[in-house]
């Protein structure tokens, strides 16, 4: 596959700076000869002491969130110009938890994407069907929906800068992971729904991740899969102990 794999770290609302600290540290040290892509998305308030441990590895740093809007009466909101003033290179929109416990829409979501790109940055824009879409059908409905809502007017010379992160919302910290060949179908899917909108080049190129429930142990079936370039890892990035064996799959 010429595509190159990307396992992300998305360490959710978990981490004090000093916890923090310590798992980077882990991860600079275990993954200088990995051969991968690798990010690591902690809180906010820890962005800047792992930005200087990570700072010349070959580890990117990543935010959960970003505002809509570049500044301004938005209390409690964090901004990209924030973001990239504290090394940020990439944004996480539209996870799942935005979504649905935030009430985040796909509207919203495309403002976000739009504007980490026009600051320069990478997106990791999170697509994902609940358990009971997924019952009645809708999955690929769903998924071609955040797909297509969330790179509204997304420039094509923009979208090399994006890659999506299939999440279905059942299998996300539940232990639950969707088979292999049933998430690969997902992946295929949505591939051809970048190329219908950016085209079979696009299409070929665009790294989509899997998430939800990836382990040490499901991590390598997963990868195998022709569509599935890479992982969006939440509890088991946590610790070096099970990050570290699905970023060296
Ligand atoms: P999980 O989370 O690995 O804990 O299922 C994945 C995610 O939410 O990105």
């Amino acid at each position: 596959m010429a595509r190159n794999y990307f396992i992300a770290g998305n360490w959710k609302m978990h981490k004090t700076r000093g916890e923090a600290a310590s798992l980077a540290k882990e991860l600079v040290a275990a993954l200088k000869d990995g051969k991968h892509k690798y990010l690591v998305a902690p809180s906010f308030t820890a962005l800047e002491t792992v930005a200087e441990i990570v700072k010349g590895s070959n580890i990117l740093l990543g935010a959960q969130n970003c505002a809509p809007e570049e500044q301004g009466a938005h209390t409690g909101e964090v901004s990209v110009l924030q973001l990239k003033d504290v090394g940020v290179q990439t944004i996480i929109l539209g996870h799942s938890e935005r979504r649905h416990i935030y009430k985040e829409d796909d509207a919203l979501i495309n403002i976000k994407v739009r504007l980490a790109l026009k600051h320069g940055f990478d997106v990791i824009l999170c697509v994902g069907e609940l358990l009971e879409e997924r019952e009645a059908g809708k999955a690929e409905a769903v998924c071609k929906r955040q797909t297509v809502e969330g790179l509204k007017d997304v420039a094509a010379a923009d979208i090399s800068r994006v890659t999506i992160a299939y999440e279905p919302v059942w299998a996300i910290g539940t232990g639950k992971t969707a088979t292999p060949e049933d998430a690969d179908a997902i992946h295929a899917y949505i591939r051809k729904v970048i190329g219908e909108l950016y085209g079979a080049g696009a299409a070929e190129k665009i790294i989509i991740q899997y998430g939800g429930s990836v382990k040490p142990d499901n991590a390598a079936a997963l990868m195998a899969k022709e569509n599935i370039d890479g992982a969006l890892v939440g509890g088991a990035a946590l610790k070096a102990d099970t990050f570290v064996p699905i970023a060296k799959f």
